[in-house]
Parts: structure tokens; sequence; C-alpha cells
């Protein structure tokens, strides 16, 4: 499928989308929003991809927010919508996919930039690149699950420190967080997230679509996760890949998932 705004592709078990709106440093307009939940539910249901890849294109920037010229005019009730549906289709979607998703932080990953990469399963950040979460410096707050999600990943004290300040802060501090999980040169992002999701892509995908449902279970209060676990295990033992990937241990060989 071709779009607009976005750049989506596939090349064996992986995925990849680019947002390509280099001269607006990447910032997600409604119609980039929508391109983003069409390619990503396409590349969910290709039960070929096991991994996403996502980046922005140019050097300068992963997303550098929602598009700010798009709500500069809006009134609550349309703030809400926009809140509650780029939630629901973009990044609710993509923390909920059974496909695990890398974000290749290529850059200023601001606002709704960073929310995107908090949605994903895994971050991975050039040292370049820097992030925030600037929404008060406009008199908003971030509203595409940054206050819930920036918590989660860096703990309480930091978020705050974050949101309230409104600050950026750099790769390394961004590791040592743990909102990233690995920082490397500009020139080596791309390969070492496809390293990565070739790892992904070698084991189970439905075991892993499982151990995602079950963590995200965690951070749902209106689930029991040991429950969730419990179940989510019981249900691998009826699957062929269980089938496979027990086999292959026994037979001391790899899996052919
Ligand atoms: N929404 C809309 N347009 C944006 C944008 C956003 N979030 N972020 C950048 N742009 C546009 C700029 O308006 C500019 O467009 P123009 O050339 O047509 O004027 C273009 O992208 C380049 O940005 P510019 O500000 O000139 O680049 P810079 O290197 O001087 O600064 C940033 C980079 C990221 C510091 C700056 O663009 C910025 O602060 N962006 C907004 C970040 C933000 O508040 N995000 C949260 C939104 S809720």
């Amino acid at each position: 499928m071709s779009y607009q705004n976005i750049i989506a592709e596939h090349e064996g078990h992986l995925g990849f989308i680019t947002i390509d709106r280099p001269n607006k440093l990447n910032a997600l307009n409604k119609a980039t929003i929508q391109e983003l939940h069409e390619a990503f539910v396409s590349l969910e249901e290709d039960k070929d991809i096991r991994a996403i890849i996502i980046t922005g294109s140019g050097e300068k920037a992963f997303v550098a927010g929602a598009d700010i010229s798009e709500f500069a005019d809006f009134d609550s009730g349309q703030a809400k919508i926009l809140a509650a549906k780029g939630q629901k289709n973009l990044f609710d979607l993509v923390s909920k996919l059974s496909t695990p998703v890398i974000a290749a932080v290529n850059g200023f990953a601001l606002g709704g930039g960073l929310e995107l990469a908090m949605a994903c399963h895994i971050r991975v950040a050039s040292d370049n690149a820097r992030m925030g979460l600037p929404e008060v410096s406009l008199g908003l707050i971030p509203g595409y699950g940054g206050t819930q999600r920036l918590p989660q990943l860096v703990g309480k004290g930091r978020a705050l420190e974050m949101i309230t300040t409104g600050g950026m802060i750099n790769a390394d501090q961004a590791n040592s967080y743990g909102l990233v999980n690995h920082v490397v040169s500009q020139e080596e992002l791309l390969s070492f997230c496809e390293d990565l999701a070739k790892k992904i892509a070698r084991n189970s995908p439905s075991a892993i679509g499982a151990a995602i449902q079950a963590v995200n279970a965690n951070y749902d209060e209106s689930v029991n996760g040991f429950e969730i676990e419990i179940d989510a295990f019981g249900n691998c033992f009826g699957t062929e890949d269980f089938e496979e990937g027990t086999s292959a241990f026994l037979e001391k060989r790899k899996p052919n998932f």
C-alpha cells in the first residue's frame, strides 16, 4: 500500500515504517496518524512479519510531536476527541500489537513523538537523540499517553521532572533512566535494530504475542496480571509452536517456527 506521509515496507520477517515529513520534523498530523494506524494493522495481519521497526525520515528527528498547527484553534471538546482517537487508533494499538515494535529513535522525540516511542515495545536511540515532553510550555499536558507511560518506564519522580520542566534529555540520560534500551551511533541505528528484530524473529510468534499481552497486563488495573499469565502460559501448550519448540529441543536441533 502506498501512503502520503509514511513509507511502509517489509523484507523477510521484518516490517519497516518510516514517518516521512522531514520538513516538519515528522510531526504527527491527523493524516499521518491514520496512515500509521493502517500500516500497523496491515503489518500485524501479515503472518510473515515477526517484528516491526519504526523510525523518522531525515537525520534530525524521529517525531517532533503532534502537529501544533492542526490543533492551535481547537476547543476543549475537540481536543478531547483528538486525544481519545489518537490514543485508541495509534498509541494503544501499537502497545497491544502481538508483533513487537522497535522504535529507532533517530533524533528529536518530543511530545507525541516520545509518546509514540513509549508505546512501542523496545526503544533504541542514536547518540544525537533528544527526548522530552514539552507540552506544558504550550499550556498543555501530554495527551497521547505520556503521563501514564513515562512514569511506567522511568519512575514517577523522573517523569514529573521531565513533564513539569518540559526539558529535553539526551540519549545517554535516556539510557540511564531506562527510557531507551540502547544508544548507538547514527550510522549503526537501523542495522542494530534489524539485528535485534532478527533475534526476535527466530522465536515463536505466538509465544511472543502471549508474552506481550501478559506483560501489558501488569499495567492494566482492570485485570490480574498473574492470572493473565497463567492463562496465556496454559494456552501456549496447545500451539504448533510449542510442539515445534519442545520437539526441536529434545531432538537437539534449532526450532523452525
Ligand atoms: N508541529 C508542527 N510543526 C512542527 C513541529 C510540531 N510539533 N515541530 C517542528 N515543526 C516544524 C516547524 O514549524 C518548522 O516548519 P517551517 O519550516 O514550515 O516553519 C519545521 O518543522 C522545522 O522546525 P524548526 O523549529 O525550524 O527546527 P529547529 O531545529 O529550529 O527546532 C525543535 C527543532 C524540535 C526544537 C522545534 O521544532 C520544536 O520545538 N518543535 C516543537 C516541539 C514540541 O513542542 N512538541 C510537542 C507538541 S505537542
